[in-house]
């Protein structure tokens, strides 16, 4: 395995996330650097994305490399039954750097075991988004000015949601206190709950989505419930539309409660949400390009602040 590899965000310091919020600031002030002139990055998306391939191959062209890859895996030699390690072994021939998104849970770690180039895991089923938890941080950072002491709202699929698995994670370092709202079909999975207690992060569970909850909360973590996870259909019809925000919701929540959600969203946030200064989803998505900027630099080994000269 390539240890410049991002597979899961348990694989990294607290230090190593500090340094990379400290680099997509860079990044943010400054987008266009050609570091990666001669550098050729694929992105693999067996599963649909918009944010996170976009952002990825946008932070590519921005550092002057070139992106090569694929967005529908049905186009390529996979569905004529070509195994992942196959397709990764040949893609690894081409690239210095493997961007996936795989809809089995493990994909990416499997990919690092079977290359040298290192990979990014860009969402593996149910189980991480490192590269989102990262433009997640940034984000709490950059509207809260802090990562420490923060009460943290989760709310909707904890279940299948790997954004809240792969946050709930990074947080360990930073001594948050979480809500989780969800109905007992979409709960926090015992594993995660068994992770907050052994690194001793508080945590309360709610079935009811409560006034009291909002506004004891600096970050509301809206999510959408996975419809694509379940195998069930009538389930998911059971369950979608449990947990709406609407603006008038967050009347009674703290000046410095930002919502953020990290999209797509289908009914869980109301469009009423969009106009409050308190809605903070596009601004993280946009913040997805710095961050993922930084993170595919450490991939491939770059120092930006060397290069720069800072
Ligand atoms: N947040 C996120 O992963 O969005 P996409 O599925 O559009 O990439």
């Amino acid at each position: 395995m390539n240890s410049n590899s991002l597979v899961s965000i348990d694989d990294i310091s607290r230090d190593d996330i500090l340094d990379l919020l400290e680099r997509a600031r860079f990044f943010e002030e400054h987008p266009d650097h050609k570091i990666l002139d001669g550098k050729v990055v694929a992105t693999l998306f067996f599963e649909p994305s918009t944010r996170t391939r976009l952002s990825f191959e946008t932070a590519v062209n921005r550092l002057g490399g070139r992106v090569i890859g694929f967005s529908d895996a049905s186009t390529t030699s996979s569905s004529k039954g070509e195994t992942l390690k196959d397709t990764i072994k040949m893609v690894s021939n081409y690239v210095d750097l493997i961007i996936m998104r795989h809809y089995l849970e493990g994909a990416a770690r499997y990919a690092t075991e079977v290359t040298d180039t290192p990979v990014i895991n860009a969402g593996d089923g149910a189980n991480q988004h490192p590269s989102q938890t990262m433009l997640d941080l940034y984000s709490i950072f950059k509207t809260q000015g802090k990562l420490d002491n923060l009460t943290i709202t989760m709310v909707g699929d904890l279940k299948y949601g790997r954004t809240v698995h792969s946050l709930l994670m990074a947080m360990r370092y930073f001594n948050p206190t979480f809500h989780f709202v969800a109905c007992e079909e979409l709960r926090m999975p015992k594993e995660y709950k068994e992770f907050c207690d052994k690194n001793g992060i508080r945590y309360h569970e709610h079935t009811e989505f409560t006034p009291e909850v909002i506004n004891n909360s600096d970050i509301l973590y809206m999510t959408r419930v996975q419809r694509e996870r379940f195998t069930d259909i009538m389930e998911y019809e059971r369950v979608k539309n449990l947990y709406t925000l609407r603006a008038d919701m967050l009347a009674g929540s703290r000046p410095n409660l930002r919502v953020l959600h990290p999209l797509p969203r289908v009914n869980e946030i109301a469009y009423d949400v969009d106009d409050s200064p308190k809605a903070y989803y596009f601004e993280q998505a946009r913040n997805g390009l710095y961050a993922r900027q930084a993170i595919i630099c450490r991939a491939l080994g770059i120092d930006i602040f060397k290069e720069a000269n800072l």
